[in-house]
């Protein structure tokens, strides 16, 4: 039996980074997925997204594990198509156990445009809310919701700093409406005893964060900093001193908290940064 035997969970951002890292751990733990990506460009977001190779390439792997997969290509700012995926995928699978709202971008440092700002908030928080919305008709009790927040939506002065633009302020301003939600909305649903937590990661080895855009950010004194210039600045985030985790990572901690093991923990904001939150807050957080 494995840890997550026969539940069915959907997941946004599965194409690949962190959202693939989540579908292979789940399903090598006996899970199947409804796997939901966008699977082409934001204009704003300084970075290419997922393709439906990506996509394709999580199914293959998720079904050399032996599980079951639906994959449809949605956009989390489009309730209505969220919705239809979700529906389907419940309908061949058969139930839903658990959501795993992990699709972002990171619109900084591009066009300082409120369009950056706005991408931003809309991917990143009303996508989670859309998620949820499709998925909670399905959810039994005793059901599971992970949100992906980031260690920017805790700590101020990171991708909210004026100089990364409108998109880092609306990522960082989305983020915090993730941690206020998870909180929130594991109030409203503790009668039904289903969990709402938030993971955020620090720096994640994702196509995210291998990024001109993110290597500009970490090494604004260069002109065209490369991975390895940013390798020297990405520790900073850490109290460890590592410049970042990895996508099996977080997904270990996804796991957790779509498992049983974690049935009494609801609300919960589980950083997986290596120790940087507590580095610069030692004071006991607002969440
Ligand atoms: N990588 C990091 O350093 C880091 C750190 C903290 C938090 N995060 C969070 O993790 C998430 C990004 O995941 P990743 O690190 O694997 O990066 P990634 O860019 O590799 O993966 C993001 C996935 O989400 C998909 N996606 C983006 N917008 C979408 C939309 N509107 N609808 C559906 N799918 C969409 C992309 O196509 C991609 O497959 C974001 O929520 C981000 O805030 C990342």
């Amino acid at each position: 039996m494995g840890r997550v035997q026969d539940k069915v969970v959907v997941i946004t951002g599965a194409a690949r980074g962190q959202g693939r890292a989540h579908a292979l751990r789940l399903a090598a733990e006996g899970a199947d997925v409804i796997a939901v990506d966008i699977c082409e460009d934001i204009a704003t977001n300084g970075y290419p997204l997922a393709t439906r190779e990506n996509l394709d390439e999580t199914v293959r792997r998720v079904e050399k594990l032996g599980r079951r997969v639906v994959a449809r290509r949605a956009d989390v700012r489009d309730p209505a198509a969220l919705r239809a995926a979700v529906d389907e995928g419940v309908a061949e699978l058969g139930r839903l156990d658990a959501v795993v709202a992990q699709a972002g971008i990171c619109p900084i440092g591009g066009e300082r445009s409120a369009q950056a700002f706005l991408d931003a908030v809309t991917v990143d928080f009303n996508g989670v809310v859309h998620t949820v919305d499709a998925a909670l008709p399905h959810l039994p009790d005793g059901a599971a919701i992970v949100a992906t927040g980031s260690f920017a939506g805790l700590v101020p002065a990171t991708t909210d700093n004026p100089a990364l633009g409108p998109g880092g302020l609306g990522y960082s301003f989305a983020k915090r409406q993730v941690a206020a939600f998870v909180h929130d909305l594991a109030i409203v649903l503790a009668p039904r005893q289903i969990r709402v937590n938030a993971v955020h990661p620090s720096n994640c080895n994702t196509d995210m964060l291998n990024s001109d855009v993110m290597y500009r950010t970490f090494r604004p004194d260069l002109e065209e900093p490369t991975r390895e210039d940013a390798l020297s600045a990405f520790p900073a985030m850490t109290g460890f001193g590592i410049p970042y985790v990895e996508p099996e990572d977080i997904a270990d901690t996804v796991l957790f908290l779509v498992s049983e093991e974690s049935r009494y923990v609801t609300g919960m904001q589980m950083r997986v940064d290596a120790g940087g939150y507590v580095k610069r807050r030692p004071q006991p957080p607002a969440f």
